[in-house]
């Protein structure tokens, strides 16, 4: 069942989109490529790596293999966390953060061990805010770090409450324009948002058939790289550093092709990232 409102009696998902998006990610419990390899330290991501993988995981005892190809996996998607937090600027333990879209909350609980200060996640799964939540709980830092079933586009935080925002792999699932609006709005003079997300290449022309079959899979909507920047600069927000991290996210889809957890959509990711339709970008920007 989606429910449609918070505890709070605020409306939380107003479009039937929405509510199909919701109802994924209420639903989507059990994929192993998320459920195994966040058992391995309790750090839950649903996002991809970043970083050359060791190719000895592929070689040793063939009883033990899938266990070191999943280890590996999950050391990448960690170092990719870990990329995104490097650029969230100085945060002091008074500071707060949101995760906008925050998933089973891998990183959020990443941003509150590195910098000791309250982190705030939103989800429009209620199903995820649960399971966040008990991580939280589970680690001893729910004072803290804590998971809200609320729409990034509308969060209901106070103005100007944030030092920095992050999105990890959601930007695809709303209107840009409207995204960059609210985190204009909860970001302080100064503060910083950062973003790692896919989107599909301007040059190369519109969306290719491998980006259709990403969209497709995950019923989100990948944008034109363009649309990040016409968005953010719509909202004050000023670039300062731009990373194709296409390169760097190859390895971790190879290495995820030969695991027992492959979902199938490997083959589209690497055919449009190999053919260059489209790219994994970090983008950084201070909100002036
Ligand atoms: C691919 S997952 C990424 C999760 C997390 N950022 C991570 O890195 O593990 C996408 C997330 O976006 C969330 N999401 C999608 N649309 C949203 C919206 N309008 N408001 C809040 N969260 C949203 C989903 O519920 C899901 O948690």
């Amino acid at each position: 069942m989606t429910t449609t409102t918070s505890q709070a009696g605020t409306t939380v998902l107003r479009t039937e989109y929405q509510r199909s998006v919701a109802n994924y990610w209420n639903t989507n419990r059990k994929d192993p490529v998320n459920l195994r390899l966040g058992e391995i330290d309790g750090l839950f991501h649903h996002h991809y790596g970043i970083g050359d993988y060791d190719p000895s995981v592929l070689q040793g005892p063939a009883a033990t293999r899938d266990e070191r190809i999943i280890a590996e996996l999950h050391r990448l998607e960690t170092a990719q966390a870990d990329l995104l937090l490097d650029h969230l600027g100085p945060i002091s333990a008074a500071d707060r953060l949101l995760d906008a879209g925050s998933g089973r909350g891998g990183t959020s609980i990443m941003a509150n061990h590195r910098f000791g200060c309250a982190v705030d996640g939103v989800s429009i799964s209620e199903y995820q805010v649960q399971f966040a939540n008990k991580q939280a709980a589970a680690r001893g830092v729910d004072d803290q770090v804590r998971y809200h079933f609320r729409n990034m586009l509308d969060t209901g935080f106070d103005t100007g409450s944030r030092q920095a925002i992050w999105t990890n792999e959601t930007t695809m699932y709303v209107d840009l324009f409207p995204l960059f609006a609210e985190f204009a709005r909860l970001l302080s003079y100064g503060g910083r948002y950062v973003c790692i997300t896919g989107c599909y290449n301007d040059v190369t022309g519109g969306r290719s058939k491998a980006v259709s079959r990403i969209d497709e899979q995950y019923i989100c909507n990948i944008h034109p790289r363009s649309d990040y920047f016409k968005a953010l600069a719509a909202n004050n927000f000023v670039p300062i550093t731009v990373v194709d991290l296409t390169p760097h996210t190859i390895p971790y889809w190879e290495l995820r092709e030969q695991a027992s957890v492959a979902t199938g959509i490997e083959e589209a990711f690497l055919t449009a990232y190999r053919e260059g339709s489209f790219h994994y970008l970090l983008i950084v920007a201070d909100r002036v």
